[in-house]
């Protein structure tokens, strides 16, 4: 059993994350209270002011960061009680966590479906069913057109796509993404969440995104806001209490 089949239907769950950095009279109390649900399938907000632990609260959840106490489960699995369930992080976070950032990140010298593949590649899968992988994902994003081409030749719409099926290559439960909208217009930022949405209902993935980006606020069912380190949630207007 791995960090993901165990944890199939659930989504996360995190329970008094607390997360401080530093000691004595240099500490930052960066998260005092944090308590999330996001369900499989789901897609939910997270927003808050500029240093009000976003970024440090997705650290913790994609085991970059230790928290300093709570707890987080993956599915019915906790993965973190007041220290990590497992010694091997790096597989946690290769088998059960997906990024997307602001900007792509894409390895520039790999061809997009290289880009793709090297997760599962990474994760044991072999080269042919990766790359195999990669493509069906690529059509599903509409860029399999772009599959042979270096990232550099793609336009910033495109290259998000593909930074979208990077993160889904080995099927996660969650995907954790910063900002993802920030550089799109209004037109392809709503594609993206479209996308994340389907993506989300097709693969069961809990997403979490990071966003102060006011055209992709309405298409949040739930959203989580963040205020030094404690969250609230908000049924907003419009949205499901
Ligand atoms: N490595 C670190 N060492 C010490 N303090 C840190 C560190 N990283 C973040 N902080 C502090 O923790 C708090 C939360 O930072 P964080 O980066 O999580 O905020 P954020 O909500 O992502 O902000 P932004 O919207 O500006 O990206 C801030 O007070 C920040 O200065
Ligand atoms: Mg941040």
């Amino acid at each position: 059993m791995n960090s993901r089949t165990s944890s199939t239907g659930l989504g996360i769950r995190i329970e008094g994350l607390r997360k401080r950095y530093g000691e004595g009279d240099m500490a930052v109390e960066a998260l005092r209270e944090v308590n999330m649900i996001v369900a499989p399938g789901e897609v939910v907000g997270l927003v808050g002011p500029s240093g009000s632990g976003k970024s440090t609260l997705l650290k913790c959840l994609g085991a970059i960061i230790t928290p300093t106490a709570g707890k987080m489960w993956l599915g019915d699995q906790p993965i973190f009680d007041n220290g990590w369930k497992t010694n091997d992080l790096r597989a946690l976070r290769r088998d059960s966590i997906g990024f997307i950032f602001q900007a792509p990140y894409l390895i520039p010298f790999l061809d997009v479906t290289d880009n793709v593949a090297l997760l599962p590649m990474l994760a044991g899968l072999s080269n042919d069913k990766a790359r195999s992988r990669a493509l069906d994902l690529l059509t599903e994003l509409d860029v399999q057109h772009r599959a042979k081409a270096q990232p550099s030749k793609l336009s910033g719409g495109e290259q998000q796509r593909v930074s979208i099926a990077r993160a889904l290559a080995n099927q996660p439960p969650v995907i954790l993404a910063d900002e993802p909208t920030a550089p799109l217009d209004s037109e392809r930022a709503l594609g993206v969440m479209r996308i994340l949405n389907r993506m989300a209902v097709q693969y069961k993935t809990a997403i979490i995104v990071v966003t102060h980006d006011e055209k992709i606020i309405p298409t949040f069912k739930r959203i989580y806001h963040i205020r030094d380190g404690k969250t609230y949630e908000e049924a907003g207007e419009g949205r499901e209490p």
